[in-house]
């Protein structure tokens, strides 16, 4: 079974969306995932499981209804895949950072704790006042989170749209950076793909791997998001900021 698989093509992204919309129409989400989307339906989060709004590279995001206790109408779920390819990654963000003791080494541990390192993340950016999901909860390896959109609809990736105000979005971001920095915390996996355009103001999303700024690797960090943003800003729209000075207006 197993080498007849591996002989088979790698499914289409219609493929895996479809079979993951299944999952949610079927609910065979595996035995853990399900108890646990039933842990927030039970304390009124959720009340149904509409659709996948994306694959991530770790994680699959779905659009739920909110439940009683909640006073939005949706809300997203996160839920991490247990995957073995990507934990060596990880790890990295993990080890070093003050918050984090010591950890068990098997994989449903460490997606669990990346979890909840998200979760609690969120909480920071929610406290800095950054724009950000709201985080409502977790449960093992799903995150409950307010949805970035407008009645229903999610909002898109920043990199799949075109800025009216690109040097106000980057004014945004930058200012956002600091804030999170000032609240002790570098988001450290910051792009044009984990900014979601909700209107004119960009949100930023994917905290898993954000660090606290103690981690020995914190302003490495720091630099390669101003690097890739800024990158980004100028490729795309053309406007020139000097990486250093940026990164001290962040730091000083
Ligand atoms: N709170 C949210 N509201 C709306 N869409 C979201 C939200 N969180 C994630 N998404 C969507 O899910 C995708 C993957 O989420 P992300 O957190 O970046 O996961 P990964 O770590 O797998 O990259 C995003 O690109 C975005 O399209
Ligand atoms: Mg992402």
């Amino acid at each position: 079974m197993a080498r007849k698989r591996s002989r088979e093509k790698e499914p289409s992204r219609e493929d895996y969306m479809l079979r993951e919309q299944l999952k949610i129409e079927e609910g065979i989400f595996d035995n853990r995932t399900m108890l646990r989307i039933g842990k927030l339906f039970t304390k009124g989060l959720v009340s149904s499981m509409e659709f996948i709004i994306a694959r991530g590279k770790e994680a699959d995001v779905y659009l739920a209804d909110g439940g009683d206790k909640l006073d939005k109408e949706f809300l997203a779920l996160k839920i991490f895949r247990m995957e073995n390819a990507r934990f060596q990654n990880r790890m990295k963000y993990i080890r070093g950072d003050p918050r984090f003791g010591k950890i068990k080494r098997n994989i449903y541990a460490i997606v669990n704790e990346w979890c909840k390192k998200e979760y609690g993340n969120l909480l920071v950016a929610e406290a800095a006042e950054v724009h950000a999901p709201r985080p409502y909860a977790f449960s093992g390896n799903v995150l409950a989170m307010e949805l970035i959109g407008k009645e229903g609809k999610p909002a898109k990736v920043m990199r799949n749209e075109t800025l009216d105000d690109p040097a106000g979005v980057l004014d945004t971001i930058l200012e956002d950076t600091r804030k999170l920095y000032q609240n002790e915390l570098v988001h450290a996996d910051l792009s044009e793909y984990n900014i979601l355009m909700l209107g004119k103001v960009p949100y930023m999303i994917d905290f898993g791997q954000a660090v606290h700024i103690k981690h020995p690797s914190s302003m490495n960090f720091l630099r390669r998001d101003v690097e890739n943003i800024l990158f980004y800003f100028s490729k795309k729209y053309g406007i020139e900021k000097d990486v250093e000075t940026v990164f001290n207006e962040i730091v000083e």
